[in-house]
């Protein structure tokens, strides 16, 4: 929520902070003498604790919900609270879920896919070279294969594998006419591997989204983030999101998957989710 503390990687002044704040409250219970407030604001380690404090409060950036509050208090149509809160729901929600699963089958493919994996930890050697420090965005921009994994899993895993639309006009295609006011739903996950568009659509294939090998294939063939007016306004956020997860992982570690593509079975739902816990091997590289 704005705040972005890195906590899994390193130690940083929010992290430190908060650990030093969390012992100064535990020394400061076991000793009485500390109690009033204004003898505690006069010790150092009273000092301390509230200059830590002030430390935490001052976020550089605003959290998702703090903008919108901001932006609704200058607009003329303010949104009612219940609206507001749809707005916080449809972010977490459609930005969190989405982008896990996804990240989940990138690993799960590359783990089944110990050749495609090995190129991209070529990739990432040649792009971060002896580097520790966490990768840029120059250097994500750079990493052309993984983007292409990222591509492909998304076509056999399609985050969100349906979407639906109400018909505002009649609609006609070919022999067919869909009356106004009905909801189609698109199947994301069967256009993916329709076999006209894709061939041998089940196989795992990143060289499919080259620019070779896409610039005859239909803009609508391909639509894990959807399209048109109403498609996935997170689409940049999500791709940048995953490669620097990926990145941050693959760096460090190979991936093998325990169980294969095809012994997993997937449940119908508003986001694709495997039916079990998906276990995948990790070995330090070296
Ligand atoms: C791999 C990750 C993601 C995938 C595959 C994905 C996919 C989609 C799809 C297919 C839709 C259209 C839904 C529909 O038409 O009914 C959509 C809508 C949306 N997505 Fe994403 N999404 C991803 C990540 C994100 C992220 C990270 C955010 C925000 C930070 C986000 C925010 C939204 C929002 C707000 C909408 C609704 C847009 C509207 O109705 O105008 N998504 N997403």
């Amino acid at each position: 929520m704005g705040v972005d503390i890195h906590a899994q990687e390193v130690e940083t002044k929010y992290t430190t902070t908060i650990h030093r704040a969390t012992k100064l409250v535990i020394e400061r219970l076991y000793r009485p003498w500390q109690w009033p407030e204004w003898l505690y604001d006069l010790l150092p380690s009273g000092k301390e604790y509230k200059l830590g404090f002030i430390a935490l409060g001052k976020q550089k950036r605003k959290a998702f919900l703090d903008l919108l509050l901001d932006q609704n208090e200058k607009d003329e149509a303010p949104l009612t609270d219940d609206e507001l809160i749809a707005q916080v729901n449809t972010f977490m929600f459609a930005g969190h879920d989405t982008t896990a699963i996804a990240l989940t089958c990138t690993l799960f493919l590359l783990g089944n896919n110990l050749d495609h994996q090995e190129k991209v930890h070529e990739e990432l050697e040649e792009v971060f070279k002896d580097s520790k420090t966490p990768a840029s965005v120059k250097e994500l921009s750079q990493l052309k294969y993984l983007d292409r994994i990222i591509k492909e899993t998304l076509r056999l895993y399609p985050s969100v594998p349906t979407i639906t639309r109400k018909l505002a006009e009649e609609v006609k295609i070919g022999d067919y006419t869909l009356p106004k006011d009905v909801t189609v739903v698109f199947h994301i996950l069967l256009l993916h591997t329709n076999p006209q568009v894709w061939s041998d659509p089940k196989k795992f294939d990143p060289d499919r989204f080259l620019p070779e090998n896409s610039k005859h294939r239909h803009p609508y063939a391909y639509i894990p983030f959807s399209a048109g007016p109403r498609n996935c306004i997170g689409q940049r956020f999500a791709l940048l999101e995953e490669k620097t997860i990926l990145t941050a992982i693959l760096r460090k570690w190979r991936v093998k998957s325990v169980k294969t593509t095809d012994a997993i079975q997937y449940e119908a739902s508003i986001i694709i989710r495997p039916c079990e816990d998906i276990f995948i091997y990790f070995t330090p590289k070296k």
